[in-house]
């Protein structure tokens, strides 16, 4: 498959299928009901920048960003946060996790847009997951092959996904064990990841052939069709209104 270019970014090829855009909620509206819902103990935080997100969390919260850009009130009710300003890679090495012996309720991975780096973030975050716990990732759902440049200068616009799309049809390829949730929450996705397995060594067993065999695939070569024949979007109101199914306090 082909290197993605900034020539072939904005249009799909011949008569392709259109994007499917996130309809529903907006994403930071959906994380302040689930947190409002539910009593988690522990929140993890991979890209936090102006801190909008990490405003949402009520409990104790570990925020990752190499150059956090806080502008508001973050720390709210929460009994502690925990600030790490470097990269989740950085973050994962210092052992903090495992020495505190720190579980996650709810991870937000919204770091690094490139796939490989969502994948590392995943990987950390399942092995820390508590019983029950819930990963979301966000921008998967991107609404032009213009966002999903691996580099965010070769995004026409400033709305950048990069190519962590590819997390949705490498998890329903490598763990059909897990539970994808698709959330439309605008203005590209949330999926909610439950049923995780902090044993499971797949991901990590895999990663050098995954790294290899996904990097230069792009998205408009991969296929609309395809991608969108992983997932349905699920209604994010409808979830909340049903009371966040999947999470233990939900
Ligand atoms: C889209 S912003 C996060 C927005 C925030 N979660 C919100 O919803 O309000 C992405 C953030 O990821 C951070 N970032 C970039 N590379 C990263 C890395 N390797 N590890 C962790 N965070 C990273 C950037 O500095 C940026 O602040």
């Amino acid at each position: 498959m082909n290197v993605q270019t900034a020539m072939d970014l904005d249009s799909a090829p011949g008569d392709a299928p259109a994007f499917r855009p996130a309809k529903g909620m907006r994403y930071p509206r959906f994380l302040d009901r689930l947190h409002a819902s539910c009593a988690f103990s522990w929140y993890l935080e991979i890209g936090t920048q102006k801190g909008r997100s990490l405003q949402s969390a009520r409990c104790a919260s570990i925020a990752v960003d190499p150059h956090f850009a806080i502008s508001s009130d973050v720390m709210g009710e929460k009994p502690a946060l925990h600030s790490f300003q470097m990269t989740s890679d950085a973050f994962f090495e210092t052992g903090f996790v495992e020495k505190n012996g720190i579980a996650f309720d709810f991870a937000f991975l919204d770091g690094m847009h490139r796939f490989e780096f969502l994948l590392r973030d995943f990987m950390f975050a399942e092995a820390h997951a508590a019983p029950g716990g819930v990963i979301a990732m966000h921008d998967c759902c991107p609404s032009s092959f213009g966002m999903t440049a691996r580099n965010q200068d070769e995004a026409p616009t400033s709305a950048w996904t990069g190519d962590v799309w590819k997390l949705i049809p490498i998890l329903r390829t490598h763990r059909p064990d897990l539970t994808l949730t698709v959330l439309d929450c605008r203005p590209t996705g949330l999926v909610l990841v439950s049923g995780l397995d902090p044993q499971s060594r797949i991901l990590q067993d895999s990663y050098a052939k995954l790294e290899a065999e996904w990097r230069d695939v792009a998205l408009a070569d991969y296929g609309l069709e395809r991608f969108y024949g992983c997932f349905e979007y699920a209604d994010a109101r409808n979830f909340m209104r049903d009371g966040f199914p999947l999470f233990k306090s939900g």
